[in-house]
């Protein structure tokens, strides 16, 4: 299943690279395993919500050749271009600023397929969101989104162990796939058709300890405490009907 990460991560400039760009989980694996599940190819055209540095949208070019609008919140698109041009994928992608809680500047029935990696939490979390992103993907494409969650929603029970490490930010955004199923399956216009714990979860959030970025370094102990009994990575895919 992860052919391509593997292969990328087998060479040390590249390991470096991906330390250097990851954000939460390793990206790019998660999004290999997201990807397995779809049928994409070459003539696709695909929004990669939410992309980071844009590690998601490395595998999407590299591996299927798809035309890819990097789109995110945080990171520049001319950072992003810039990183683009560096390895490669710069005819492929249009790197793009958006706030996907403000509406979306495409087309409507544009994209093949909406593809989101370890972001749609931060925005996705409300009844409005999925509804307001379906008009731009066309009938018959699919909107795919994977997140870190829960194993099982803590409520108000938060383990004593996690204590130390629980703020309203992660009460909000991480939560169990049946919490995300619900939600979904409020959504007119889509039908769900895949929706899974993943199996890289542990091999992710590993990688990602092994970033120098300050907040994966912050997340050491926490996930020494989390000892791998309630996070998860949840994976969504629903068809545009
Ligand atoms: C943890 S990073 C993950 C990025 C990337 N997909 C990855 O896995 O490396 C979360 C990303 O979500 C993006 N994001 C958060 N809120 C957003 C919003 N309202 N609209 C678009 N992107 C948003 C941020 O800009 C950030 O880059």
């Amino acid at each position: 299943m992860f052919t391509f990460t593997n292969q990328f991560i087998s060479n040390d400039n590249n390991v470096e690279f991906l330390k250097a760009n990851m954000m939460g989980p390793n990206a790019m694996r998660v999004a290999e395993e997201l990807a397995s599940y779809l049928n994409i190819n070459e003539d696709m055209r695909i929004l990669d919500l939410g992309c980071g540095c844009g590690l998601s949208t490395l595998l999407l070019t590299k591996k299927y050749g798809a035309s890819v609008f990097a789109a995110d919140l945080w990171i520049c698109p001319t950072e992003n271009y810039e990183r683009f041009q560096s390895i490669g994928i710069d005819d492929k992608t249009v790197p793009i600023s958006v706030d996907a809680t403000k509406g979306l500047p495409f087309a409507n029935e544009y994209f093949d397929l909406l593809f989101t990696v370890d972001a749609y939490h931060y925005f996705g979390d409300k009844t409005e969101m999925l509804p307001s992103l379906i008009p731009y993907v066309k009938k018959g494409g699919y909107i795919a989104v994977a997140v870190p969650g829960l194993k099982n929603e803590f409520g108000k029970n938060v383990p004593l162990e996690m204590q130390p490490f629980w703020n309203d930010e992660m009460e909000r955004t991480l939560r169990s796939l049946d919490w995300w199923k619900d939600l979904w399956s409020k959504a007119k216009g889509i039908e769900i058709v895949d929706s899974r714990e993943m199996a890289c979860c542990k091999q992710a959030w590993d990688e990602w300890l092994t970033s120098p970025n300050p907040y994966a370094i912050n997340d050491i102990d926490m996930m020494k405490a989390e000892n791998g009994k309630y996070y998860n990575l949840v994976q969504l895919i629903a068809k545009v009907i």
